[in-house]
């Protein structure tokens, strides 16, 4: 049994795509979901699920283990970040090598960095006057949307988007694929 982590930070809507993709599959199981702000939508996800959620102190996170030893203890496997916005630290980096994975909302390595998140980078594609824009997964090290590409996805960007138009798209695409690459790493890992 491959155990998964979630952190995130948002409204959670990728977390719940992951949950429900893997709520079959008997080899990976989502068993923990970590996130950053108390009332957050993927905190309710988590209790609608029954999948126990954790709070994560700023301090211990950045100045301790960064919560190795909870990760360690619940027989966490893989890490998946899911629109979680703090920089992960070496420590946990350290103790997961090569077993993070986050999603970014655009083709890295353009429209990636400290501050590119959210609608911040649809508004800079569309600044930019792209035609194109989409979604990267990749390895997470320890500098922001750097570590090694896993995977990237293409959508159109249309003359009439707005930052928001944009970003449903581009949610869609995350939707699309974000599970169904996680479960191919996982099962090559596995095997
Ligand atoms: C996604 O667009 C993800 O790429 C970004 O944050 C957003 C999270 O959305 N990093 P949700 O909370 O999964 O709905």
């Amino acid at each position: 049994m491959t155990k998964i982590a979630i952190f995130a930070s948002g409204a959670g809507s990728n977390a719940q795509k992951i949950i429900d993709h893997f709520r079959e599959t008997a080899s990976i199981k989502v068993s923990l979901i970590l996130c950053n702000k108390p009332g957050a939508g993927v905190l309710q996800i988590a209790e609608n699920e029954g999948i126990p959620s954790m709070i994560i102190d700023k301090e211990k996170f950045f100045r301790d283990d960064a919560y190795t030893d909870e990760l360690k203890q619940a027989g966490i496997d893989f890490i998946i970040l899911a629109g979680f916005l703090w920089k992960i630290p070496v420590a946990l980096i350290s103790a997961f090598p090569g077993k993070i994975v986050n999603i970014h909302p655009a083709l890295l390595p353009q429209y990636g960095g400290k501050g590119m998140y959210g609608q911040f980078v649809h508004q800079a594609v569309i600044d930019h006057q792209e035609k194109e824009s989409g979604i990267t997964i990749h390895y997470v090290d320890d500098h922001y949307d750097h570590g090694d590409i896993i995977f990237q996805a293409k959508c159109p960007v249309l003359a009439s988007d707005t930052a928001d138009t944009l970003a449903s798209r581009i949610h869609q695409l995350e939707h699309q694929h974000y599970p169904a690459v996680i479960e191919q790493l996982l099962q090559s890992k596995i095997t």
